[in-house]
């Protein structure tokens, strides 16, 4: 009894959209392949040369796998086997989609007595592991797939699946290291009230647009007035980056979730393309290392 789990990529915030919108790719993913083991509780295998732990109670899949058995039969047993396609720490759901994919793997054995919503709740103790905080804005497009609005985390997860167009996402991860936690150190506490309104105001037209398939009202309402701001400082050659690839055709764009990550959507692959080059001439020009992603989502 095994299963093997494509885990995606997603990009958390999506712009305006800080810890509730999310948006899957196609690629990267994990593969996590989750077998029905005779011992109860966890063991984690790691097949890739991360050294991430693989104690359950420190690894994503593992504390997202312990929350599920709690609501299992008793004696239920899993083991995991995880090849991370993600680099952790790229800013595209690395955790996320490890803690997804054993859940929704581990679900499958189950006969699926869990609904995505529930899974969506576990998995985020396994994002809590990797970033001390329960957000589930990767997680929620990485199980449900597409494009994702996370309305409530607590009392009560509400996830709402939303409709999108067809898009190619360019995502271009500058080597330099920015860990989530310092990321959310800098963010305002307060926000004024008149940014606070072009917030939400471009909130309500980037759901609208994708709902719509407007990719340009998409592309006036990615903007993101209050996070964004804060972080720029920790990615050199951001500003530069996003004029470069809205000079070369994107729809816009952003860091992608905490960063260091930056994505643009497009209309075209052709466009992704250039978008990527014109992003990593930035970058290169810093003499920052960097690697590029092309897909559909
Ligand atoms: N919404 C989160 C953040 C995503 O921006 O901090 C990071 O995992």
């Amino acid at each position: 009894d095994s299963v093997l789990v494509h885990a995606p990529a997603t990009i958390a915030n999506l712009g305006c959209g800080f810890d509730v919108l999310g948006l899957a790719l196609t690629a990267p993913y994990d593969v996590v392949r989750v077998s029905r083991s005779a011992t109860p509780g966890v063991q984690i295998r790691h097949l890739d040369h991360y050294k991430l732990p693989t104690d359950p109670a420190r690894n994503v899949a593992g504390g997202a796998l312990l929350t599920l058995l709690r609501h299992a039969p008793a004696g239920t047993g899993f083991a995991v086997e995880i090849t991370k396609g993600i680099m952790p720490g790229s800013g595209v759901g690395s955790s996320a989609a490890s803690a997804a994919g054993a859940v929704v793997g581990a679900n499958a054995l189950l006969g699926n007595m869990f609904t995505p919503m529930q899974l969506v709740d576990f998995a985020m103790d396994g994002e809590a592991v990797a970033s001390g905080a329960r957000h589930a804005d990767n997680i929620a497009p990485a199980i449900y797939g597409g494009f994702t609005l996370v309305r409530s985390v607590a009392p009560t997860l509400d996830v709402v699946p939303l409709a999108a167009p067809p898009l190619w996402v360019t995502v271009v991860h500058p080597q330099i290291e920015v860990k989530t936690a310092d990321a959310r150190k800098v963010l305002p506490t307060s926000v004024p009230l008149n940014r606070a309104v072009r917030q939400w105001a471009n909130v309500g037209g980037l759901v609208a647009g994708f709902l719509t398939a407007d990719y340009e009202l998409i592309g006036r309402s990615l903007e993101d007035y209050i996070v964004e701001p804060a972080r720029q400082p920790l990615i050199p050659g951001l500003a530069e980056a996003r004029r470069q690839a809205l000079a070369a055709g994107a729809l816009g764009g952003g860091i992608s979730g905490s960063g260091p990550s930056v994505f643009m959507l497009n209309v075209t692959e052709v466009t992704a393309q250039e978008v990527g080059a014109a992003m990593g001439r930035v970058f290169a020009a810093l003499g920052i290392d960097f690697r590029v992603y092309v897909g559909p989502i």
